[in-house]
């Protein structure tokens, strides 16, 4: 079977199995060239641990210096009728067979994150794997919804708060720039959305550990936020994603009270924006996303999710001998999206760009190709005329 991107909407409906290892397989080699993490962590869990910053965290502490041990958790899909599966399904396969060979132990949970089943695999795992003690949990869900365990669910809404706001979306599908207006989220909605993208469940997991007596000296979490410029306020900080990621940042207080008593600490890390399967559907950042892969390219800085990682526990959360953070306790990883220069070209390039002109003045092929690779499409390296053998792919597990 020859397999092809399929994109509905914003959705990729296809992945390639090798195009995620050849994927896995460059973001490994970038972390070995670069500046190596130093006094890293060596037993991590990592909730969302499958694509997105998840994975490239993963990457960065196993083969970027620390040698990291990892327990990754992760809702994918396997092999069936419908197809041949999601592409965290294969990047979790591929990765640990890397770790493997290189030695690391490196242990896949696929489940709900919110489950008390997971829960208690996790801790069966660290009991397992890790001698009963982890020394970094790393928080990198990105969910749509969250179980309230009576049988419904909550739902998260990505709308603006107060006001109706319009924005342009980039349909993947079709390549068009789609103008839409966002009615704001009802008090429900709001609610709903800090259930399942707040600070909540990140507390929960970091209760759990330190009351199981799982958690190292030294022992530190963090959980990704994002913060952005003033344009992509009225869709982001002041809408309901904001409202979560504020309440993920007052638990990232609460918690770090709670650490400092038994030496460890928790940081909320404002990454910077970044084309991902979640970020692809928030309304209104697109054109933004264009603009500053455009300025970023252009200056020779612009960093995907395995930079960012790299950068971030090799200069920032280890080898330091205090961690760098804003007046409001925020460990800054958007510190060169929101340098003046760049933002004011990314401002200028935005006022010029509309429908017919996105393509040219915006990044659209550094942004269409970021999604490809996500979903193992558009990889230099991979044959995607060679037939697959599916049966041998669907013997594989994670
Ligand atoms: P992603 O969609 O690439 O990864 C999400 C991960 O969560 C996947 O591993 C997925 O399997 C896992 N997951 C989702 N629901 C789950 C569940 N119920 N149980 C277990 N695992 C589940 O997303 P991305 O973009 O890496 O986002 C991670 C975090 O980073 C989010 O909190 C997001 O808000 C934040 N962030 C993202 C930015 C961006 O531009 N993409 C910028 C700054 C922060």
């Amino acid at each position: 079977m020859h397999i092809q991107p399929l994109i509905d909407g914003v959705i990729a409906r296809t992945a390639h199995p090798f195009g995620c290892q050849q994927s896995i397989d460059n973001q490994i080699a970038y972390v070995k060239r670069s500046k190596p993490i130093k006094q890293g962590p060596k037993r991590v869990l990592i909730l969302g641990a499958s694509s997105g910053f998840g994975l490239a965290a993963r990457i960065a502490l196993t083969f970027g210096g620390a040698e990291a041990d990892t327990i990754g958790v992760s809702y994918e899909r396997g092999p069936s009728d419908k197809g041949v599966g999601s592409a965290g399904w294969y990047n979790n396969i591929f990765f640990k067979q890397r770790a493997q060979q290189d030695g690391r132990i490196a242990i896949n949970i696929v489940g709900d994150a919110f489950s008390s089943q997971v829960q208690e695999q996790v801790i069966e795992a660290i009991e397992t794997y890790f001698e009963g003690e982890v020394d970094l949990v790393i928080y990198s869900l990105a969910s749509a919804m969250r179980p309230k365990g009576d049988g419904n669910f909550w739902r998260s809404a990505i709308k603006p708060i107060g006001n109706t706001v319009s924005g342009a979306t980039i349909n993947l599908e079709t390549q068009q720039w789609v103008e839409s207006e966002l009615p704001p989220a009802t008090e429900d909605e709001i609610e709903a959305t800090l259930k399942v993208m707040g600070g909540e469940v990140w507390e929960q997991w970091v209760d759990l550990l330190i009351n199981s007596e799982s958690v190292s000296d030294n022992f530190k979490t963090i959980a990704f936020s994002y913060i952005g410029p003033e344009v992509t306020h009225p869709l982001y900080l002041d809408g309901t994603l904001g409202r979560a990621k504020v309440d993920l940042h007052q638990a990232s207080h609460s918690l770090n009270l709670k650490l400092s008593q038994i030496g460890g600490s928790a940081y909320a890390t404002v990454c910077k924006a970044l084309v991902t399967k979640a970020s692809v559907f928030i309304p209104g950042l697109s054109p933004y996303l264009l603009a500053l892969y455009r300025v970023m390219k252009n200056r020779g800085n612009h960093e995907e999710c395995i930079e960012q990682m790299q950068r971030l526990f090799s200069d920032k959360l280890y080898g330091q001998s205090v961690v760098p953070v804003d007046n409001e306790r925020l460990l800054r990883m958007d510190d060169w999206e929101l340098e003046s220069s760049v933002q004011n070209e990314v401002m200028d390039l935005l006022a010029q760009m509309d429908a017919n002109n996105f393509k040219r003045l915006g990044d659209f092929e550094g942004y269409y190709n970021s999604f490809l690779n996500l979903n193992g499409f558009g990889l230099e390296g991979i044959d995607y005329s060679k037939k697959l053998d599916l049966a041998a792919l669907y013997e594989l597990n994670p």
